[in-house]
């Protein structure tokens, strides 16, 4: 179950919805510069592959990922943790596209984060099949950010639980251009995402793309 509805103040054609204080969804946020997300997308995978990463725990995670920015999140049998460089190339974490930045700064400060300056950001490749369990986002330094979530193509159903995992889960649908943004208070709500779908779209195919941009190092 979702909360209230909202109007955003300023930002045309989209709107809040509260998730729980602190957590909101930004409707369509992303849709006046999609193309552009896509496209920088690619040109970051140029440099750095999408790859499945491997848990600590020895399994093949089914989501690709790469990253951008100063930092990049990643996973191996060592553990997770941000790398300046690619440990598959050795290069640096191709840089942060403007785009990236700007819709970040802008969603974070619709949703109460005003001065939301990303560092890091993992962009995540599901095929339908591919999923993320429940987790929190907690190998940044400080939590005193928020994480600022971009949807891109096919639908997913996004989980959205409280601080302790036991706690009670939404599910909320997100589709192409949808933003989620959680910091302050549900900062470190456990989330994840559901078994895509098999599904066509028009942007992408069969494939869902999310950026999670951080502020990490
Ligand atoms: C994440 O938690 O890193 C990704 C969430 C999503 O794909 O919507
Ligand atoms: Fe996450």
């Amino acid at each position: 179950m979702t909360g209230d509805l909202f109007c955003a103040s300023g930002a045309v054609g989209s709107y809040l919805e509260a998730l729980s204080e602190g957590a909101v969804v930004l409707r369509g946020r992303a849709l006046p510069v999609a193309d552009a997300l896509l496209a920088a997308i690619r040109t970051v995978a140029d440099a750095a592959p999408f790859r499945r990463m491997i848990t600590p725990g020895g399994f093949e995670m089914s989501v690709a990922m790469t990253n951008c920015g100063g930092g990049g999140w990643v996973t191996d049998r060592k553990g997770y943790r941000y790398t300046p460089t690619d440990p598959q190339t050795g290069a640096p974490w191709p840089a942060m596209p403007g785009v990236f930045l700007d819709l970040a700064e802008a969603a974070a400060a619709e949703a109460g984060f005003p001065g939301f300056v990303p560092d890091a950001c993992l962009i995540n490749r599901y095929e339908p099949g591919a999923r993320l369990s429940l987790h929190q986002d907690k190998d940044e330094r400080d939590y005193a950010h928020p994480i600022v979530s971009v949807s891109l193509g096919l639908p997913a159903t996004f989980q959205f639980g409280g601080r302790k995992r036991a706690d009670s889960v939404s599910k909320v649908a997100l589709s192409h251009g949808d933003v989620v943004v959680w910091g302050g208070p549900a900062r470190l709500h456990h989330h994840g995402v559901l078994t895509l779908r098999d599904g066509e779209h028009p942007a992408t195919g069969r494939t869902r793309f999310n950026l999670t941009l951080r502020r990490a190092m």
